[in-house]
């Protein structure tokens, strides 16, 4: 790093692997990571890249949420391509070698230290809100917090569902976790002994049931703490039902049963 860099709010990284997923336009992107960049699982980085090849320093900003864990030596994170977005196409036209920029401060509160223990986690997801909890699942005061812990991923179709196979083999082996796809505009895919349902999204799941009777885990605030990333409409309803029953956030140092984080 320069000494310019050293000054600067940010370091530049270069990536090491691009991984395309089944989907147009989904991909993980691995990239080195500054020694001194140290974060929670459930935090986000705000990346930078230049708005054009003219630019040598960037100047578009986006915030990204580690998918990778703290004891990795790179970074990793998830994106869906926005057709027509400023900064995600510059981010999946990115190969082995090119550069991107990290500030060198993590952000975000959507940590597990804000919940009490409880008999269930429930981590509930629509698309890329899905990256914030995957490093999570690999940090052990996580399974000694959490009797069970369920992992509720809310997409359009089955191949939006990135980290699936990582996460029905999780599931597979850790008789303590849960995965449970849901897709909204194809049925569900059975999965783990569950059955598949006709299409519906996570909130829908949530009003008729499915989640509780799928999962067979309590879904009520003395049982459970529950978070909820990604599309932001999602967020807004499912927060409303889940406050209907008694679901909090924390507040003055109250530790509560609902955290949230909105994707845009
Ligand atoms: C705290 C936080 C964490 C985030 N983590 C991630 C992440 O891990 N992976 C990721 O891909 N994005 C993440 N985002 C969104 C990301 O910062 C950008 O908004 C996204 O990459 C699109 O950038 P853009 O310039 O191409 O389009 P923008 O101009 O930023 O967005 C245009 C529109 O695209 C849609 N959109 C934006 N982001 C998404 C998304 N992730 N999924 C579906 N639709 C979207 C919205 O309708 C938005 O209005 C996060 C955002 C926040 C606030
Ligand atoms: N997903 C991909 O692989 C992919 C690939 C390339 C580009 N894109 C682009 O990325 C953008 C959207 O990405 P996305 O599909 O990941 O995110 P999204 O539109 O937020 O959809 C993800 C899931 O959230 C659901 N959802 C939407 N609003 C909801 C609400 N109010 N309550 C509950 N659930 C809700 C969707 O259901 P519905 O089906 O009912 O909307 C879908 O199941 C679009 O611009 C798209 O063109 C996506």
């Amino acid at each position: 790093m320069s000494a310019d860099q050293d000054q600067e709010k940010y370091t530049c990284q270069q990536v090491l692997d691009v991984k395309q997923w089944e989907s147009p336009g989904l991909l993980s992107i691995k990239v080195t990571r500054n020694s001194g960049f140290n974060f929670i699982p459930g935090q986000f980085a705000r990346i930078g890249l230049p708005s054009d090849q003219a630019q040598p320093r960037p100047d578009l900003w986006r915030a990204y949420s580690m998918v990778s864990h703290p004891d990795d030596d790179y970074l990793e994170f998830l994106s869906v391509t926005v057709p027509d977005g400023q900064f995600s196409p510059k981010l999946a036209a990115l190969c082995p070698g090119s550069d991107l920029w990290v500030e060198k401060v993590p952000f975000g509160f959507l940590t597990l230290e804000r919940f009490l223990p409880a008999k269930a986690l429930w981590l509930v997801s629509t698309g890329t809100g899905l990256s914030a909890y995957l490093p999570m699942l690999r940090d052990t005061a996580t399974w000694e917090k959490f009797e069970k812990v369920i992992i509720v991923h809310g997409v359009r179709t089955v191949l939006e569902l990135a980290y699936r196979e990582y996460l029905e083999k999780l599931a597979k082996n850790n008789p303590q976790f849960i995965y449970l796809p849901v897709t909204s505009r194809e049925p569900w895919p059975a999965n783990g002994g569950y059955r598949g349902h006709k299409g519906c999204r996570v909130t829908t799941a949530y009003t008729e049931g499915l989640l509780q009777s799928e999962t067979g885990q309590p879904l009520n605030p003395e049982d459970a703490r529950i978070m909820l990333c990604g599309n932001p409409e999602m967020v807004t309803e499912m927060r409303a039902l889940l406050q209907e029953q008694g679901f909090a956030a924390s507040r003055r140092g109250n530790p509560g049963t609902l955290a949230v984080e909105n994707y845009w």
